[in-house]
């Protein structure tokens, strides 16, 4: 049976610790979706399109990788796609207690979707989205933590900020 798997995540941007999580769930899983949350209320730094279109340049073309986007619960959005399990990475022993909450509120919403956590690649442990835009904002490269169009990108964001 077809198991189909889903990395959600804000994306605002990929970084190369997403990419080392979604390039291993497409080893394992013969479906990976890509979702995108339309967090508006986050106040993203890039559009849901721009981040859309930043994971299709920076993932390397595989056939059983597909990139969406989804708001509303992440449960209903699984349904939808009729996917099996939800894959989240973890960096640390402080994004477990969070996570942890999200699978177990998942899983009191549908008990068939399973959560299956990644330990991230050590060389990305203290990496998020957040530092990428921190450093970029501030002129630091990141030319090692995302790929060439994201730190493009963020370049060109913070360029038209300032
Ligand atoms: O990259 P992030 O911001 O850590 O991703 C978080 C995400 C998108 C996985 C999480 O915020 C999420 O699942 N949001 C959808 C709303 C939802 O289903 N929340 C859980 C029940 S309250």
């Amino acid at each position: 049976m077809q198991k189909t798997a889903i990395v959600p995540g804000s994306f605002d941007p990929v970084t190369l610790g997403h990419i080392d999580i979604i390039n291993r769930a497409a080893v394992i899983f013969d479906k990976v979706i890509v979702s995108v949350l339309n967090n508006q209320h986050k106040n993203p730094l890039f559009s849901v399109d721009e981040r859309i279109e930043l994971l299709q340049l920076s993932l390397q073309k595989q056939t059983n990788v597909e990139i969406d986007a989804f708001d509303g619960l992440l449960i209903d959005y699984v349904n939808r796609k009729e996917a099996d399990v939800i894959i989240k990475g973890l960096r640390a022993v402080s994004d477990f207690e969070y996570e942890l909450q999200m699978a177990s509120i998942n899983r009191k919403l549908d008990d068939k979707v399973e959560t299956f956590f990644m330990m991230t690649n050590p060389k990305f442990s203290y990496l998020s989205s957040s530092i990428v835009k921190e450093l970029s904002r501030h002129g630091a490269t990141t030319s090692d933590l995302v790929s060439a169009p994201v730190e493009k990108a963020l370049q060109k964001k913070f360029i038209t900020e300032s």
